[in-house]
C-alpha cells in the first residue's frame, strides 16, 4: 500500500492521480491523504485518511498496512518541525521506501535549507529514502503570475535575468510515481539516492514574458524589482513575514544563477525528455486568459 501525503497541495494532488494511474497498471493500493477528509475527490479505488503531522497517532493510523509513503511538508516555517515529527513515527514503522519531496539548491537559500535539514533528519533515522530535488516550478507561473499577468500584462520579481532550469510538477509527479510503484526500488537503485529534477532548459524572466506575449498574442512584461522594493509589496499582498524573506531570498539564489544547473535524471528516469516552458504554457493559455475574456 501506497501513501501520499498531501493529496491537497499543488505537488501531492498530481502525485495521487499518476500515481493511482501507475498503480492501476501495477495492483499497487493506493491511500491518499488529507488534514481534513470531508468532501475530497480522488480517484477510484483510492483510500482517505485523516493526518495531521502535528498529530503522530494519525500518522500512525495512516500508515497501517502501507509500505511506501510520499512524503510532502508545506512551503513555510514549520516543514522541518512537521516532517521531523513524520519521520519520527515512519522510523517506527514496517516501511520500506520514503520517497520525500525535497528541493534543489542545498543549503543555498531558505526553503532549500528547510528540505537539506529534514533530508538529514531522515537519513539520520535509518528509513529507506529516496530523495526527489526539483528545481521551481513552472506552475508558479500560473499559482503567482496568473493574476498580476491578467490585471497589468506584467508580472514581478527581483531575480534579475537569472535563469532557472523550473521544472513542469507533472514530471515530478511521473518521476514520483514511477519510483513508487517500481516492484524492487532496492535493485533499481532508487534507496539512499537523490534525484535533482529539472527541465530540459534554463530560462530568464524576461524570456519567459517574450514566451508569454508570444503564446497569449498580447505584450507581457517582467517588471524586475530591487527587493527593497519586492518586499514590502509581498508583505502588503499579505505574505507573512517568514515567507516573503523566504522567498526574496529564493530570488537572490535565482539572481546569483545558482538554480541554472540543468541535469538528466527525469529523462533517466522516465525514459523521455522533460516538458518544455513552451509546451508548459500552451498547456495552461487558459489560466492568463481569464481578465481578457472577461472584458470582451
Ligand atoms: N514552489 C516551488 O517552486 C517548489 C520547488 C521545489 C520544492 N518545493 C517544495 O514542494 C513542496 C510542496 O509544495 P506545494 O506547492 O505542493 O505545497 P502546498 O500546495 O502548500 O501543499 C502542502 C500540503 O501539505 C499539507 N499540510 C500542511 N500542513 C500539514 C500538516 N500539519 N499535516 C499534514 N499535512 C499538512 C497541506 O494540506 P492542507 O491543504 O490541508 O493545508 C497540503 O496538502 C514544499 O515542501 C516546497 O518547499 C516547491
Amino acid at each position: 500500500m501506497i501513501l501520499i501525503t498531501g493529496a491537497s497541495g499543488n505537488v501531492g494532488r498530481e502525485v495521487l492521480k499518476q500515481t493511482a494511474e501507475a498503480a492501476a497498471r501495477t495492483g499497487d493500493r493506493v491511500r491518499a491523504a488529507f488534514q481534513a477528509t470531508a468532501g475530497v475527490v480522488v480517484p477510484p479505488g483510492v483510500e482517505t485518511v485523516a493526518l495531521d503531522y502535528n498529530e503522530p497517532e494519525t500518522i500512525r493510523t495512516a500508515l497501517k498496512g502501507v509500505d511506501r509513503v510520499f512524503l510532502v511538508g508545506p512551503p513555510n516555517s514549520q516543514l522541518p518541525a512537521l516532517e521531523r515529527k513524520a519521520a519520527d513515527v515512519i522510523a517506527h514503522s514496517n516501511i520500506r521506501q520514503l520517497v520525500k519531496l525535497s528541493a534543489m539548491g542545498g543549503r543555498d537559500a531558505t526553503f532549500t535549507r528547510q528540505h537539506a535539514d529534514s533530508e538529514d533528519y531522515i537519513g539520520s533515522k535509518g528509513i529507506p529514502y529516496t530523495f526527489l530535488r526539483p528545481n521551481g516550478f513552472m506552475q508558479n507561473a500560473v499559482i503567482y503570475n496568473a493574476r498580476p499577468i491578467n490585471e497589468h500584462n506584467a508580472f514581478f520579481g527581483s531575480e534579475g535575468d537569472g535563469r532557472v532550469s523550473q521544472i513542469d510538477i507533472r514530471d515530478v509527479a511521473a518521476v514520483a510515481a514511477k519510483i513508487l510503484t517500481c516492484p524492487d526500488p532496492e535493485r533499481d537503485g532508487h534507496i539512499g539516492t537523490a534525484y535533482t529534477l529539472t527541465g530540459p532548459e534554463a530560462l530568464t524572466n524576461f524570456e519567459i514574458a517574450q514566451m508569454l506575449s508570444r503564446e497569449l498574442g498580447r505584450d507581457i512584461q517582467f517588471i524586475n524589482l530591487p527587493p527593497e522594493q519586492l518586499r514590502p509589496a509581498l508583505l502588503g499582498a499579505g505574505v507573512p513575514t517568514w515567507s516573503a524573506d523566504a522567498i526574496l531570498d529564493l530570488q537572490r539564489l535565482y539572481r546569483e544563477g545558482k538554480a541554472a544547473a540543468i541535469t538528466d535524471d527525469v529523462e533517466q528516469i522516465l525514459g523521455r525528455a522533460p516538458t518544455r516552458f513552451a509546451e508548459f504554457l500552451a498547456d495552461h493559455r487558459s489560466a492568463f486568459e481569464v481578465r481578457q475574456k472577461a472584458a470582451s
